[in-house]
C-alpha cells in the first residue's frame, strides 16, 4: 500500500500556480515521474488519478477572486479541494474555519501538507459531504463540473444550500456539465495552463455565484 505522504514528497515539486503566485503548492511538473505515469501504472501502485497534483483552471480563478475580494466569513467549505488551493486562498482571505473536503486520501494528505507549507489552518475531511449542512456560510467549488453524475448530485445540493442563504462560488473554464442557467458571472481570468492537461496554453475561466 503506497503511503500518501511519502508518495507526495517523492512525486511532486513546489510550485506557484501562475494566477496565484502567492500560494506555494506541491504539484506534478515535467521533471517529476508522476507527469509521465499512466493511470494504469498508478493504479498498479494503488494510487487513484492524481487530480490533487494539478492546480486546475477553475480553482486558480476562484482562488484569485477570493484573494482579491476577501472572504470574511466564519465557516467555509472548499468542496473537491484537490491540492487545497482554494481552501488555502480562503484561509488567507480572512475566512474563520475552513474545511477542505476530498474523498481521495492522497488529496487529503496533499491538502494538509500544502496548508502547513503556506502557514494557514485548514481542516480536512475525506467524507462525501454532498447533501450535508454544517452551517457553512460559503461553499467554494473549483473545477468540479467535469463528470455528469457528480455534477448532477453536486448542483442539486448546492442549489439547496444557496436557497438557504449560503454563498456558493464556482470557478469554471467551461466544463461540459457546468450549469447554463442560475449563475451570475462575477469575474473572468485568462489562466495559463499546460497542453498536457488542457490541450491549450491558456483557458478563459470565470467565477460565478450560484442561485441568485
Ligand atoms: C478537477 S479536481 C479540482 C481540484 C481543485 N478544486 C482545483 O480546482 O484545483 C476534482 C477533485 O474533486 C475530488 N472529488 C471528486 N468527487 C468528490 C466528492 N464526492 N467529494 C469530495 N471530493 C470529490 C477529486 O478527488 C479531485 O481532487
Amino acid at each position: 500500500m503506497t503511503d500518501p505522504q511519502e508518495f507526495i514528497q517523492s512525486n511532486t515539486a513546489p510550485q506557484h500556480p501562475p494566477l496565484v503566485p502567492e500560494i506555494r503548492l506541491h504539484l506534478a511538473n515535467e521533471i517529476v515521474p508522476l507527469w509521465r505515469k499512466t493511470e494504469e501504472e498508478l493504479a498498479a501502485e494503488g494510487v487513484p488519478p492524481p487530480y490533487w497534483a494539478f492546480a486546475w483552471a477553475g480553482g486558480q480563478a476562484l482562488a484569485r477572486y477570493i484573494l482579491d475580494h476577501g472572504l470574511n466569513l466564519p465557516s467555509v467549505l472548499d468542496f473537491g479541494s484537490g491540492s487545497g488551493l482554494v481552501a488555502i486562498a480562503a484561509a488567507k482571505a480572512g475566512a474563520g474555519h475552513v474545511l477542505a473536503a476530498d474523498i481521495d486520501p492522497f488529496a487529503a494528505a496533499a491538502i494538509a501538507f500544502n496548508a502547513a507549507e503556506n502557514g494557514v489552518a485548514v481542516s480536512v475531511t475525506q467524507d462525501d459531504v454532498i447533501g450535508e449542512d454544517h452551517g457553512w456560510q460559503a461553499i467554494l467549488i473549483g473545477d468540479m463540473c467535469y463528470e455528469r453524475p457528480l455534477a448532477e448530485r453536486l448542483l442539486a445540493w448546492l442549489t439547496a444550500r444557496a436557497k438557504a442563504g449560503a454563498l456558493v462560488l464556482m470557478g469554471d473554464p467551461g466544463r461540459t456539465y457546468f450549469p447554463k442557467t442560475g449563475v451570475e458571472k462575477l469575474a473572468t481570468y485568462n489562466v495559463p495552463t499546460t497542453r498536457e492537461l488542457e490541450d491549450r496554453e491558456m483557458r478563459e475561466t470565470s467565477v460565478y455565484r450560484l442561485g441568485v
